[in-house]
């Protein structure tokens, strides 16, 4: 058989299996080549520059290093593996940040990860359901008491302040950021009708108590944490200024109008994105006109989910399919030097492969094994979050970018939760400690770089056209 024939019987072949297939056999082949080339490029093409070893410290010396030793990164479940066996350690040398570690990790799509996904990741994403929000919360905050002692220090304070002067530790940045929320960003009087929507330990409520005569309401998801709150109210013998439940956003039971001013500063990381404009919309409807509301939103950087949810509208889940086509198209981007499946202007031609992949690699991780269910993130961008907000109506009065103070922020958790080690390991075993180091050196270091944002917005319920 000459060449020729060959080729032209390839042809045949070809032409014959697309033209007889519905389109849903062609999106099946699609995807799965773009998944095999994925995981060739990602898995061949990433030599590191360094060796591994500069950022992850191999530490038994019977295990075989080699790896760690030569001019090659790691696949990203290799590494976790021996991360969690004890056999690898991240090199802790610039606290602030933790930069680099991921220099020395590849993070290749294989067939774990999209499994993990669909399984355990995508159907909480999806439906969100009021029971899978009180498990996850129990599951987080009800049970480890004392690990968030080790974490945040005696004030349990758990929000990202503004870091203004250089020098300052976490705690005073928080305590002076208490301050600047209070008094410019909510501009807090003792007229004023609050409401908190996330208690956390009760600590911020305490603050606006000791300096203001105030009435205000906090919800909290946790039954643990609004104890918690009440029982340190009760010792400031301020239990009858302030009063706590236990509510789903979706529940709440207040008037329209009731409030003057609302706290978020975490809530909306545990809505999931479905919800984010009914959370605005609630939060408009909560407000008298003129009121304002303050929230802290933690993103993926657009090119992540550039094609997922440019407008608010789409339905559930298009975001994540759509994201998963982008992940399982970056190759070609990779190759060409060009954003191949985001046509977005935002998009960053160079990196874009890697970056999208380990963004993705950390929301498997952070989803499975440190908080479940705190999924806005996911794929939402800053972009969502303002089209959310201006279609329920409010206003922007302010929004800053906290990404660089919420790297400083986790990197000090990093130091703390290292100090503590023996003690965390001694209670809850290593397997806790370990998966807590990692999520907290990884968050570090992707807010530094940009592959997470954290920003705190502003907002206000314009005043109505008769009583303006
Ligand atoms: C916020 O800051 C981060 C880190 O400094 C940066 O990468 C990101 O682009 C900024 N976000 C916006 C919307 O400017």
């Amino acid at each position: 058989m000459s060449t020729a024939t060959v080729l032209q019987q390839t042809r045949n072949w070809v032409h014959g299996y697309f033209t007889g297939s519905s389109h849903l056999t062609l999106v099946l082949t699609i995807m799965v080549a773009a998944f095999v080339v994925n995981y060739l490029v990602q898995y061949f093409a990433a030599t590191g520059k360094v060796p591994a070893a500069q950022h992850l410290v191999p530490t038994s010396s019977n295990y075989p290093s080699t790896a760690y030793t030569k001019a090659r990164k790691i696949p990203f479940y290799t590494f976790l593996n021996d991360f969690m066996a004890n056999r690898v350690e991240i090199r802790k040398r610039d606290g602030y940040g933790l930069s680099h570690w991921d220099e020395s990790v590849t993070f290749p799509l294989t067939l774990r990860s999209l499994w993990t996904f669909t399984v355990q990741v995508l159907p909480t994403y999806l439906w969100h359901s009021r029971a899978a929000n009180r498990a996850h919360w129990r599951r987080f905050y009800d049970q480890r008491d004392d690990l968030f002692e080790c974490l945040m220090g005696r004030l349990r304070l758990s929000f990202t302040p503004r870091f203004i002067q250089s020098d300052e530790s976490l705690a005073e940045a928080q305590t002076h950021d208490i301050g600047r929320l209070t008094e410019e960003d909510l501009a807090l009087t003792p007229d004023d009708r609050v409401l908190n929507l996330d208690t956390q330990w009760g600590t911020v409520e305490l603050c606006w108590l000791s300096r203001l005569p105030l009435y205000i309401h906090s919800t909290s998801h946790s039954v643990e944490l609004a104890q918690y709150a009440q029982t340190l109210a009760e010792r400031a013998s301020a239990d009858d200024r302030v009063q706590f439940h236990t509510q789903d956003f979706r529940d709440l039971t207040f008037h329209p109008q009731q409030f003057t001013k609302i706290l978020a500063l975490e809530s909306a990381d545990w809505i999931g994105q479905k919800h984010l404009p009914d959370f605005f919309r609630t939060c408009h409807d909560l407000l008298a006109p003129g009121g304002r509301l303050v929230i802290h939103s933690t993103t993926s950087p657009s090119v992540f989910g550039s094609l997922a949810t440019s407008s608010v509208a789409s339905p559930p889940g298009g975001g994540a399919i759509s994201s998963l086509f982008s992940l399982l198209l970056a190759p070609l981007s990779f190759l060409g030097g060009r954003t191949g499946a985001s046509t977005s202007a935002s998009a960053t031609p160079t990196g874009l492969s890697h970056y999208l992949h380990e963004t993705f690699h950390y929301h498997l991780f952070c989803l499975t094994k440190v908080c479940p269910g705190r999924d806005t993130v996911l794929f939402t961008t800053l972009a969502d979050y303002v089209a959310a907000i201006q279609s329920a109506g409010l206003e922007i009065v302010r929004l800053d970018n906290l990404s660089q103070d919420a790297s400083k922020h986790y990197a000090e958790w990093f130091a703390n939760w290292d100090h503590h080690r023996a003690r965390i390991e001694m209670r809850y075993g290593e397997d806790i400690y370990r998966q807590m180091e990692l999520y907290l050196a990884w968050t570090s270091s992707l807010f530094r770089r940009g592959g997470l944002q954290r920003h705190l917005f502003v907002l206000q319920r314009p005043f109505d056209n008769n009583d303006a």
